[in-house]
Protein backbone atom coordinates (compact mmCIF):
# COMPACT_ATOMS: atom_id res chain seq x y z
CA UNK A 1 0.00 0.00 0.00
CA UNK A 2 0.86 3.31 -0.39
CA UNK A 3 2.11 5.72 2.89
CA UNK A 4 3.77 8.93 3.59
CA UNK A 5 6.63 8.38 5.48
CA UNK A 6 9.46 9.74 6.93
CA UNK A 7 13.04 8.08 8.17
CA UNK A 8 14.71 11.50 10.34
CA UNK A 9 13.10 14.88 11.39
CA UNK A 10 12.71 18.04 8.86
CA UNK A 11 10.95 20.11 6.95
CA UNK A 12 7.88 18.74 4.89
CA UNK A 13 10.64 17.72 2.28
CA UNK A 14 11.63 14.52 4.31
CA UNK A 15 7.57 13.28 3.67
CA UNK A 16 7.51 10.76 1.16
CA UNK A 17 4.98 8.81 -0.92
CA UNK A 18 6.24 5.40 -0.79
CA UNK A 19 5.12 1.40 -1.08
CA UNK A 20 5.38 -0.19 2.25
CA UNK A 21 4.05 -3.56 3.64
CA UNK A 22 0.27 -3.24 4.45
CA UNK A 23 -0.73 -3.49 8.19
CA UNK A 24 -2.37 -6.74 9.86
CA UNK A 25 -5.03 -6.10 12.62
CA UNK A 26 -3.97 -7.64 15.57
CA UNK A 27 -5.99 -8.52 18.74
CA UNK A 28 -8.48 -5.93 19.58
CA UNK A 29 -7.42 -4.09 16.57
CA UNK A 30 -9.36 -2.80 13.23
CA UNK A 31 -7.90 -2.51 9.57
CA UNK A 32 -9.30 0.66 8.15
CA UNK A 33 -9.08 1.55 4.30
CA UNK A 34 -8.30 5.33 5.36
CA UNK A 35 -10.54 7.75 2.57
CA UNK A 36 -9.80 11.00 4.08
CA UNK A 37 -6.78 12.14 7.39
CA UNK A 38 -6.66 15.34 8.49
CA UNK A 39 -3.48 17.49 9.35
CA UNK A 40 -3.03 19.05 13.04
CA UNK A 41 -0.23 20.95 14.23
CA UNK A 42 0.97 18.25 16.09
CA UNK A 43 1.99 16.34 12.82
CA UNK A 44 4.68 19.14 12.05
CA UNK A 45 5.73 19.14 15.36
CA UNK A 46 6.72 15.53 15.07
CA UNK A 47 7.73 15.49 11.77
CA UNK A 48 10.39 18.29 12.93
CA UNK A 49 11.32 17.22 16.33
CA UNK A 50 10.34 20.54 17.50
CA UNK A 51 10.35 21.92 20.22
CA UNK A 52 13.80 19.70 21.50
CA UNK A 53 12.36 19.71 24.63
CA UNK A 54 9.44 17.06 23.62
CA UNK A 55 11.84 14.78 22.23
CA UNK A 56 12.89 14.04 25.66
CA UNK A 57 9.37 14.45 27.56
CA UNK A 58 7.50 12.67 25.36
CA UNK A 59 9.94 9.72 23.88
CA UNK A 60 6.44 7.61 23.12
CA UNK A 61 6.10 10.10 19.41
CA UNK A 62 9.27 11.46 19.28
CA UNK A 63 12.52 9.57 18.86
CA UNK A 64 16.22 10.63 18.87
CA UNK A 65 16.62 11.43 15.51
CA UNK A 66 13.08 10.86 14.02
CA UNK A 67 9.79 10.13 14.69
CA UNK A 68 8.90 6.93 16.83
CA UNK A 69 6.41 6.26 13.94
CA UNK A 70 7.73 6.21 9.96
CA UNK A 71 3.88 7.03 8.78
CA UNK A 72 2.96 10.46 9.71
CA UNK A 73 -0.71 11.18 10.50
CA UNK A 74 -3.44 10.88 12.90
CA UNK A 75 -6.93 11.67 12.51
CA UNK A 76 -8.70 9.51 9.59
CA UNK A 77 -12.33 8.58 8.54
CA UNK A 78 -12.99 5.40 6.15
CA UNK A 79 -14.74 2.10 6.09
CA UNK A 80 -13.88 -0.96 8.12
CA UNK A 81 -11.54 -3.36 5.96
CA UNK A 82 -10.92 -6.59 8.26
CA UNK A 83 -11.21 -7.14 11.79
CA UNK A 84 -8.51 -8.54 14.41
CA UNK A 85 -9.15 -11.24 16.64
CA UNK A 86 -11.43 -10.52 19.94
CA UNK A 87 -13.62 -7.33 17.56
CA UNK A 88 -17.34 -7.86 17.68
CA UNK A 89 -18.30 -3.64 17.67
CA UNK A 90 -17.15 -4.13 14.21
CA UNK A 91 -17.55 -5.64 10.99
CA UNK A 92 -15.73 -5.02 7.05
CA UNK A 93 -17.65 -1.73 5.38
CA UNK A 94 -18.61 -0.08 8.99
CA UNK A 95 -18.09 3.78 8.24
CA UNK A 96 -16.11 4.75 11.07
CA UNK A 97 -13.72 7.89 11.87
CA UNK A 98 -10.70 8.03 14.78
CA UNK A 99 -7.56 9.31 16.07
CA UNK A 100 -4.63 7.22 16.01
CA UNK A 101 -2.26 9.65 17.97
CA UNK A 102 1.27 8.18 18.97
CA UNK A 103 0.61 5.21 17.06
CA UNK A 104 0.02 7.53 13.79
CA UNK A 105 -0.09 6.02 10.45
CA UNK A 106 -3.00 7.79 8.65
CA UNK A 107 -1.69 9.18 5.66
CA UNK A 108 -2.00 5.97 4.08
CA UNK A 109 -4.42 3.82 2.14
CA UNK A 110 -4.86 1.91 5.32
CA UNK A 111 -4.29 1.65 8.48
CA UNK A 112 -3.80 -0.60 11.79
CA UNK A 113 -6.56 0.99 14.56
CA UNK A 114 -6.84 -0.14 17.80
CA UNK A 115 -10.75 -0.12 19.27
CA UNK A 116 -10.02 2.47 21.80
CA UNK A 117 -8.99 5.04 19.11
CA UNK A 118 -11.93 5.20 16.83
CA UNK A 119 -16.09 5.37 16.57
CA UNK A 120 -18.73 5.31 14.17
CA UNK A 121 -18.32 7.82 12.12
CA UNK A 122 -21.41 10.85 12.11
CA UNK A 123 -24.27 10.29 9.72
CA UNK A 124 -24.76 13.03 7.39
CA UNK A 125 -20.94 14.22 6.99
CA UNK A 126 -18.68 13.21 4.19
CA UNK A 127 -15.31 11.13 5.29
CA UNK A 128 -13.41 14.76 4.46
CA UNK A 129 -15.65 16.53 7.18
CA UNK A 130 -15.65 12.98 9.40
CA UNK A 131 -11.59 13.24 9.60
CA UNK A 132 -11.39 16.69 10.41
CA UNK A 133 -13.01 16.09 14.05
CA UNK A 134 -11.19 13.87 15.99
CA UNK A 135 -8.09 15.32 17.74
CA UNK A 136 -8.90 18.74 17.50
CA UNK A 137 -12.81 18.19 18.38
CA UNK A 138 -11.63 16.36 21.38
CA UNK A 139 -9.25 18.73 22.41
CA UNK A 140 -11.87 21.61 22.53
CA UNK A 141 -14.33 19.63 24.05
CA UNK A 142 -11.93 18.32 26.87
CA UNK A 143 -10.54 21.85 27.53
CA UNK A 144 -13.69 23.09 27.65
CA UNK A 145 -16.23 20.87 29.01
CA UNK A 146 -13.87 18.64 31.44
CA UNK A 147 -10.78 20.61 32.42
CA UNK A 148 -12.89 24.76 32.39
CA UNK A 149 -15.73 23.42 33.29
CA UNK A 150 -17.93 25.92 31.14
CA UNK A 151 -20.99 27.08 32.33
CA UNK A 152 -24.28 28.32 30.51
CA UNK A 153 -23.97 32.39 30.64
CA UNK A 154 -20.16 32.08 31.67
CA UNK A 155 -17.62 34.11 29.24
CA UNK A 156 -15.17 32.60 27.55
CA UNK A 157 -12.17 33.90 25.16
CA UNK A 158 -10.85 31.12 22.81
CA UNK A 159 -7.08 32.50 21.86
CA UNK A 160 -6.41 31.10 18.19
CA UNK A 161 -10.15 30.83 17.37
CA UNK A 162 -9.68 30.43 13.50
CA UNK A 163 -7.54 27.37 14.23
CA UNK A 164 -8.30 23.64 13.89
CA UNK A 165 -9.07 23.40 17.94
CA UNK A 166 -10.27 27.19 18.03
CA UNK A 167 -12.85 26.52 15.42
CA UNK A 168 -14.39 23.51 17.81
CA UNK A 169 -14.19 25.69 20.58
CA UNK A 170 -15.54 28.49 19.23
CA UNK A 171 -18.92 26.60 18.65
CA UNK A 172 -18.90 24.11 21.39
CA UNK A 173 -18.87 26.97 24.14
CA UNK A 174 -21.94 28.41 22.29
CA UNK A 175 -23.36 24.57 22.56
CA UNK A 176 -22.49 25.17 26.70
CA UNK A 177 -24.75 28.53 26.62
CA UNK A 178 -21.35 30.64 26.66
CA UNK A 179 -20.72 34.35 25.64
CA UNK A 180 -18.16 33.98 23.04
CA UNK A 181 -15.22 36.03 22.43
CA UNK A 182 -12.66 34.61 19.36
CA UNK A 183 -8.97 36.21 19.03
CA UNK A 184 -8.11 35.56 15.72
CA UNK A 185 -6.24 37.52 12.29
CA UNK A 186 -8.17 40.54 10.47
CA UNK A 187 -9.15 37.95 7.80
CA UNK A 188 -10.82 34.95 9.83
CA UNK A 189 -12.50 37.40 11.81
CA UNK A 190 -16.13 36.75 9.41
CA UNK A 191 -15.15 32.91 9.95
CA UNK A 192 -14.91 33.38 13.43
CA UNK A 193 -18.49 35.00 13.64
CA UNK A 194 -20.28 32.74 11.53
CA UNK A 195 -19.57 29.94 13.75
CA UNK A 196 -21.45 31.62 16.39
CA UNK A 197 -18.65 34.23 18.42
CA UNK A 198 -20.49 36.87 20.06
CA UNK A 199 -17.28 38.81 19.39
CA UNK A 200 -13.76 38.85 17.45
CA UNK A 201 -10.46 40.40 18.32
CA UNK A 202 -7.88 41.05 15.96
CA UNK A 203 -4.97 40.49 17.37
CA UNK A 204 -3.09 42.58 15.11
CA UNK A 205 -4.92 45.90 16.44
CA UNK A 206 -5.81 45.08 19.99
CA UNK A 207 -4.12 43.16 23.01
CA UNK A 208 -6.97 41.53 24.84
CA UNK A 209 -4.43 40.53 28.10
CA UNK A 210 -4.19 44.38 28.14
CA UNK A 211 -7.56 45.95 27.57
CA UNK A 212 -10.02 45.87 30.39
CA UNK A 213 -12.56 43.23 29.28
CA UNK A 214 -12.49 40.19 32.02
CA UNK A 215 -13.91 36.41 31.17
CA UNK A 216 -14.37 33.68 33.69
CA UNK A 217 -12.39 31.09 30.67
CA UNK A 218 -9.52 31.88 28.36
CA UNK A 219 -8.77 28.84 26.28
CA UNK A 220 -5.29 29.84 25.04
CA UNK A 221 -4.05 27.85 21.97
CA UNK A 222 -1.22 29.83 20.74
CA UNK A 223 1.10 30.78 23.55
CA UNK A 224 2.06 33.64 22.49
CA UNK A 225 1.43 35.66 25.75
CA UNK A 226 3.23 35.37 29.42
CA UNK A 227 1.20 33.33 32.20
CA UNK A 228 0.87 36.52 34.04
CA UNK A 229 -0.64 38.28 30.47
CA UNK A 230 -2.73 35.80 30.04
CA UNK A 231 -4.10 35.94 33.74
CA UNK A 232 -4.68 39.17 33.96
CA UNK A 233 -8.01 39.41 32.03
CA UNK A 234 -9.66 36.75 34.25
CA UNK A 235 -12.89 37.40 36.39
CA UNK A 236 -12.38 36.36 40.06
CA UNK A 237 -13.20 32.51 39.82
CA UNK A 238 -11.66 32.28 36.41
CA UNK A 239 -9.94 29.52 34.94
CA UNK A 240 -7.12 29.60 32.28
CA UNK A 241 -6.65 26.52 30.23
CA UNK A 242 -3.10 26.23 28.42
CA UNK A 243 -3.07 23.94 25.37
CA UNK A 244 0.09 24.45 23.97
CA UNK A 245 0.57 26.22 20.61
CA UNK A 246 3.14 28.07 18.62
CA UNK A 247 3.26 28.67 15.26
CA UNK A 248 6.30 27.32 13.60
CA UNK A 249 9.82 28.81 13.01
CA UNK A 250 9.66 27.29 10.02
CA UNK A 251 13.36 26.29 10.42
CA UNK A 252 15.34 25.01 13.17
CA UNK A 253 13.22 23.21 16.10
CA UNK A 254 13.19 25.48 19.14
CA UNK A 255 14.40 24.01 22.47
CA UNK A 256 11.38 24.70 24.49
CA UNK A 257 8.74 26.68 22.03
CA UNK A 258 5.26 26.65 23.67
CA UNK A 259 6.16 24.32 26.82
CA UNK A 260 7.92 27.19 28.13
CA UNK A 261 4.05 28.40 28.66
CA UNK A 262 3.15 24.86 29.46
CA UNK A 263 5.73 24.29 32.35
CA UNK A 264 5.02 27.34 33.98
CA UNK A 265 1.51 26.64 33.86
CA UNK A 266 2.45 23.26 35.64
CA UNK A 267 3.91 24.59 37.95
CA UNK A 268 1.69 27.41 38.81
CA UNK A 269 -0.59 24.76 39.10
CA UNK A 270 1.15 22.32 41.40
CA UNK A 271 1.99 25.21 43.56
CA UNK A 272 -1.66 25.70 44.25
CA UNK A 273 -3.08 28.78 41.49
CA UNK A 274 -6.40 27.53 41.42
CA UNK A 275 -6.77 29.71 38.23
CA UNK A 276 -4.70 28.03 35.83
CA UNK A 277 -5.59 24.50 34.39
CA UNK A 278 -2.82 22.95 31.76
CA UNK A 279 -4.46 20.68 29.82
CA UNK A 280 -3.64 17.30 30.44
CA UNK A 281 -2.38 14.68 27.60
CA UNK A 282 -5.65 14.08 26.13
CA UNK A 283 -5.28 10.62 24.98
CA UNK A 284 -7.89 9.13 21.84
CA UNK A 285 -11.15 8.44 23.02
CA UNK A 286 -14.73 6.97 22.09
CA UNK A 287 -16.71 8.24 23.97
CA UNK A 288 -15.87 12.16 22.96
CA UNK A 289 -15.80 11.00 19.71
CA UNK A 290 -19.34 9.87 20.22
CA UNK A 291 -20.30 12.98 21.96
CA UNK A 292 -18.93 15.34 19.33
CA UNK A 293 -20.88 12.58 16.54
CA UNK A 294 -24.18 13.77 18.84
CA UNK A 295 -23.42 17.66 18.24
CA UNK A 296 -22.08 17.10 14.78
CA UNK A 297 -25.41 15.09 13.87
CA UNK A 298 -27.57 17.68 15.04
CA UNK A 299 -26.15 20.56 13.91
CA UNK A 300 -24.55 22.11 16.74
CA UNK A 301 -21.42 22.03 15.16
CA UNK A 302 -19.57 22.11 12.02
CA UNK A 303 -16.44 21.15 10.53
CA UNK A 304 -14.27 23.60 8.96
CA UNK A 305 -12.57 22.59 6.11
CA UNK A 306 -10.11 25.15 4.02
CA UNK A 307 -8.33 23.00 1.63
CA UNK A 308 -8.14 19.37 0.67
CA UNK A 309 -5.07 17.50 -0.91
CA UNK A 310 -4.54 14.67 -2.69
CA UNK A 311 -2.38 11.58 -0.81
CA UNK A 312 0.23 12.25 -3.08
CA UNK A 313 0.44 15.89 -2.29
CA UNK A 314 0.77 14.90 1.42
CA UNK A 315 3.85 17.32 2.37
CA UNK A 316 2.03 20.06 0.30
CA UNK A 317 -0.71 19.90 3.04
CA UNK A 318 1.72 19.39 5.80
CA UNK A 319 3.45 22.65 4.99
CA UNK A 320 0.15 24.76 4.36
CA UNK A 321 -0.86 24.33 7.73
CA UNK A 322 2.42 24.37 9.23
CA UNK A 323 3.88 28.11 7.46
CA UNK A 324 1.11 29.40 5.55
CA UNK A 325 -1.92 30.29 8.46
CA UNK A 326 -4.62 27.49 7.33
CA UNK A 327 -7.75 28.28 8.17
CA UNK A 328 -9.53 25.59 10.40
CA UNK A 329 -8.78 22.19 8.95
CA UNK A 330 -6.55 20.56 6.29
CA UNK A 331 -7.58 17.13 4.78
CA UNK A 332 -5.64 14.60 2.90
CA UNK A 333 -8.26 12.73 0.06
CA UNK A 334 -7.33 9.34 0.01
N1 LIG B 1 -2.74 19.73 24.64
C1 LIG B 1 -3.40 19.07 23.70
O1 LIG B 1 -3.99 18.04 23.95
C2 LIG B 1 -3.43 19.65 22.31
C3 LIG B 1 -4.18 19.02 21.33
C4 LIG B 1 -4.27 19.58 20.07
C5 LIG B 1 -3.57 20.75 19.81
N2 LIG B 1 -2.79 21.31 20.75
C6 LIG B 1 -2.00 22.53 20.45
O2 LIG B 1 -2.88 23.60 20.25
C7 LIG B 1 -2.35 24.45 19.26
C8 LIG B 1 -3.40 24.82 18.26
O3 LIG B 1 -3.70 23.67 17.48
P1 LIG B 1 -4.49 23.85 16.13
O4 LIG B 1 -4.64 22.48 15.56
O5 LIG B 1 -5.72 24.65 16.34
O6 LIG B 1 -3.43 24.68 15.24
P2 LIG B 1 -3.69 25.47 13.90
O7 LIG B 1 -4.85 24.90 13.18
O8 LIG B 1 -2.38 25.56 13.21
O9 LIG B 1 -4.13 26.92 14.38
C9 LIG B 1 -3.25 27.84 14.91
C10 LIG B 1 -4.01 29.14 14.98
O10 LIG B 1 -3.21 30.09 15.69
C11 LIG B 1 -3.60 31.34 15.21
N3 LIG B 1 -2.65 32.36 15.54
C12 LIG B 1 -1.40 32.53 15.08
N4 LIG B 1 -0.84 33.61 15.67
C13 LIG B 1 -1.79 34.10 16.53
C14 LIG B 1 -1.84 35.20 17.44
N5 LIG B 1 -0.79 36.00 17.58
N6 LIG B 1 -2.97 35.38 18.17
C15 LIG B 1 -4.04 34.57 18.03
N7 LIG B 1 -4.06 33.52 17.16
C16 LIG B 1 -2.94 33.30 16.44
C17 LIG B 1 -3.77 31.17 13.71
O11 LIG B 1 -4.72 32.11 13.29
P3 LIG B 1 -4.50 33.14 12.10
O12 LIG B 1 -4.24 32.32 10.85
O13 LIG B 1 -5.80 33.87 12.05
O14 LIG B 1 -3.31 33.97 12.45
C18 LIG B 1 -4.31 29.74 13.61
O15 LIG B 1 -5.69 29.76 13.42
C19 LIG B 1 -1.20 23.71 18.59
O16 LIG B 1 0.03 24.33 18.85
C20 LIG B 1 -1.23 22.34 19.16
O17 LIG B 1 0.06 21.82 19.37
C21 LIG B 1 -2.72 20.80 21.99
Amino acid sequence: MKAIVQQRYGSAEELRLIDVDAPVPGEGEVLVRVRAAAVNARDWHVMRGDPYLARVLMPSHFGPRGPRRAVRGSDFAGVVEAVGPGVTRFEPGDEVYGDLREDDGAFAELARVPLGCLERKPAGLTFEQAAAVPLAGTTALVALRDVAGVRPGETVLVNGASGGVGTFAVQLAKAFGAHVTGVCSPRNAGLVMELGADEAIDYTREDFTRAARRYDVILDLVANHTLRDLLRPLTPGGRLVTAGGGTSAGGRPRVFGPMALVIRAQLSARFGDKRVHPMPNVPPSPAALATLRGHLESGGITPVLDRTFPLTRAAEAVRYLEIDHARAKVVITV
